[in-house]
């Protein structure tokens, strides 16, 4: 099998699509990533995150981050979030993006998401291959909006969560 085919092999895993945000200094940031389950008790969930990118200095920083669970009506928001980096541009400003600040912690809640939940970094691993780090984090508060649909990303298209399969 070719390298290529093999690189392609990840992206066929249907991903959730978040956007991570966090704050530290008064400075605040996110970017689009997708987040995993850890654990169901204790609540914890990853993310990995370059080490290149500006979201990664704010988690270092403040040690915690929210998860903002992405609708399916804000698809242009990933793409958004996953193209500007915070250290050249204020993402919240230029796409003129709703915020509340979290309950728990000090990372801003995206207006308008499927689900915002914060955490507080638990443990990271940092000899991950490619320069990411890996964030094992504790859920602190959560809130959901049943109403709405999430997006899922897979071999690079987003997609509706789609219907329950009955079993
Ligand atoms: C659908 C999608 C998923 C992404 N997932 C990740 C991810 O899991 N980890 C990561 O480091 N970057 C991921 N990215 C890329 C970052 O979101 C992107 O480079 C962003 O501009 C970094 O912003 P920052 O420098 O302000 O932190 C993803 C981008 C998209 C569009």
């Amino acid at each position: 099998m070719s390298e290529r085919s093999l690189v392609k092999a990840s992206v066929h895993l249907p991903c959730s699509v978040v956007i991570v945000s966090a704050s530290a200094s008064r400075k605040q940031g996110a970017m689009t990533a997708s987040a995993m389950y850890v654990s169901q008790s204790p609540p914890l969930l990853a993310v990995s995150l370059s080490k290149s990118f500006a979201t990664y200095q704010l988690i270092e920083a403040s040690r915690e981050f929210a998860v903002n669970v992405i609708a399916d009506s804000q698809s242009d928001l990933a793409r958004k979030f996953g193209k500007a980096h915070g250290d050249e541009v204020n993402k919240f400003e230029e796409f003129g993006i709703k915020t509340e600040g979290g309950a728990k912690t000090g990372a801003p809640l995206i207006a308008g998401c499927f689900a915002n939940i914060e955490c507080r970094v638990k443990s990271s691993l940092w000899e991950v291959e490619g320069n990411h780090a890996v964030y094992i984090a504790e859920v602190v508060g959560f809130k959901l909006n049943r109403n709405l649909t999430p997006l899922v990303w897979l071999a690079g298209k987003y997609f509706s969560v789609g219907a329950e399969c009955r079993i």
